[in-house]
């Protein structure tokens, strides 16, 4: 199944889209082609322009600690380590041991390692249990877990802290009760979408952006009062 953006929208609309954004820096561009080379499954890539978008939402937030789960080959991890600012640090998962040769290598040839703490394993598993507190959340992994995902990170959660959160518009199969029915990956995400858009301390939008990206502020009810 193609993108949402592959679905609904027209191959001159997604070129006219990638063009008229900042180019792609060259060591992302170089990552991007590894990954296509060398993977099987490269559409798992964020890749440019979805890049810029993260690398703009990210330098606005200024976080402290960011948290990524889904480093993949290191395209996203090296986008956020380089938008944080000098303190800042990023925390990332990812579960595919398989992944740890080249995403170290593209961390340190971007000259980020550093700033990047992975962890190679289920993020739900030790989650619960890092002291850290996050100012921004980057979800692009296992996507029937996001709300569970969610609920973890809530109590770790700084007031004004920005959650983005990859494909939940999941090939545009959510909108189609038939497709909802058929596939459980379209309902959960569904499911994730109705969740946040109703939640109290959440401020919460999805932008039709490749195969959609909510962007979800925490606002906590009594901060939410004050503003
Ligand atoms: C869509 S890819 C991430 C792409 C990456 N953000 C990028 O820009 O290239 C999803 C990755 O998340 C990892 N993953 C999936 N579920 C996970 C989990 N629960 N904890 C840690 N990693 C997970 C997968 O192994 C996969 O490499």
């Amino acid at each position: 199944m193609p993108l949402f953006a592959d679905r609904y929208l027209p191959p001159f609309v997604q070129s006219y889209l990638k063009e008229r954004a900042t180019p792609e820096d060259p060591l992302l561009a170089k990552v991007a082609q590894w990954t296509h080379e060398n993977t099987d499954l490269p559409i798992m890539l964020t890749g440019h322009p979805y890049g810029i978008l993260l690398e703009i939402l990210c330098r606005a937030v200024r976080p402290q600690v960011a948290l990524e789960i889904g480093a993949f080959t290191g395209y996203s991890t090296i986008v956020l380590a380089r938008a944080l600012p000098p303190e800042g640090r990023l925390i990332t998962f990812e579960k595919n041991q398989a992944l740890k040769e080249v995403l170290t290598r593209h961390l340190t040839e971007a000259g980020v390692a550093h700033k990047v703490l992975v962890f190679w394993e289920e993020a739900e598993r030790i989650l619960p249990e890092l002291p850290y507190h996050y100012d921004f959340v980057f979800l692009d992994s296992t996507k029937q877990q996001y709300r569970q995902d969610i609920e973890l990170l809530i109590p770790r959660l700084n007031p004004g802290a920005l959650l983005v959160i990859d494909n939940t518009l999941w090939e545009g199969s959510v909108f189609h009760s038939e497709e909802r029915e058929r596939e459980p990956v379209a309902a959960s995400i569904d499911d994730l979408n109705q969740w946040l858009a109703t939640h109290p301390d959440f401020r919460t939008v999805i932008l039709p952006f490749r195969d959609g990206v909510t962007l979800a502020l925490y606002l906590p009810r009594q901060s939410a009062n004050t503003q």
